[in-house]
């Protein structure tokens, strides 16, 4: 059973300047809850209950959210906006957060190598916030889907989706030996490909699970592409020693580290969610 969830949260969100400015591109609202917050709740819906964070400077709102306010809390007690607070403190009653900080900006493979101290040995998710995950009523949450998997096959597991090929450049790209439906075994792997070196049109999107010998993997893995430390290039090593899988997960993702993606969830969380009374 996956318990951990890992947050990368260093990163700046310049794409959403001057909103992000004085404060963390994570904690931007979608409707009335703030993008992390969902990231959370979608790994609390796949079983896990300890939530560790990679944060950087500027980003401590991130630490104030999952906290108790007690100023706030005693303000509002016994009125109608009480109830506002529900989400949030379910979260923080029933969960485990912890916080450390990545205090170079080194790449995703080093900010997950950043959370080592507050992983250990364990196999744990990452959640990358600025992918919202959504599912249909009563399915599993990606994450969920693949902590099933996991349990069946027991190592590292990258989601996936189709993208159109001229979008391949943003994303770390698979190749892969098909398993059954919507699985394959990982047996190349390019972060950020030019779309005629990419390997096919399966993209990674921001949730993976990974097997803690990936620490010490990402620590001999050298800085790719953008001279950054690559996620991408230490799930290859580790596919091309033992398994990695890739899933093309049931549900719908949004880029919400675009301005469009950002709307359109928006939109669907208003719609789907928020009007429904289910925010
Ligand atoms: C990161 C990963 C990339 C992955 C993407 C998913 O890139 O490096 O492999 O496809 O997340 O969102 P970023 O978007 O942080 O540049």
């Amino acid at each position: 059973m996956i318990r951990k969830c890992l947050f990368p949260v260093a990163g700046y969100g310049t794409r959403f300047l001057p909103a992000t400015k004085a404060m963390p591109k994570e904690m931007l609202p979608l409707v009335n809850k703030p993008l992390v917050q969902y990231g959370v709740e979608e790994a609390v819906a796949a079983g896990m209950n300890n939530f560790s964070f990679v944060t950087g400077r500027g980003k401590r709102a991130i630490a104030d959210h999952f906290d108790i306010s007690y100023e706030l809390e005693t303000q509002i007690k016994g009125t109608g906006k009480e109830e506002l607070l529900t989400s949030i403190r379910s979260l923080i009653d029933n969960n485990k957060f912890s916080f450390t900080r990545q205090n170079e900006m080194k790449g995703l493979g080093h900010a997950i190598l950043s959370g080592q101290t507050l992983i250990g040995d364990e196999p744990f998710a990452v959640v990358l916030a600025d992918d919202l995950c959504v599912v249909e009523n009563g399915q599993d949450s990606v994450l969920a889907q693949m902590s099933k998997l996991y349990n069946q096959f027991r190592c590292s597991i990258v989601a996936i989706q189709e993208v159109p090929m001229d979008e391949v450049h943003k994303y770390g790209v698979i190749a892969g030996e098909p398993m059954k439906e919507g699985l394959f075994r990982v047996t190349d792997m390019v972060e950020k490909p030019p779309a005629d070196k990419a390997p096919s049109n399966y993209a990674i999107i921001g949730r993976y699970i990974l097997t803690p010998d990936i620490f010490d993997i990402i620590r001999d893995t050298e800085p790719g592409k953008n001279g950054e430390v690559q996620i991408t290039d230490a799930l290859l090593k580790q596919a091309k020693d033992g398994c990695v899988l890739a899933y093309k997960f049931k549900g719908r993702r949004f880029d919400c580290g675009s301005i469009d993606g950002f709307v359109e969830a928006t939109n669907y969380v208003y719609e789907n969610y928020y009007k429904k009374g289910q925010l």
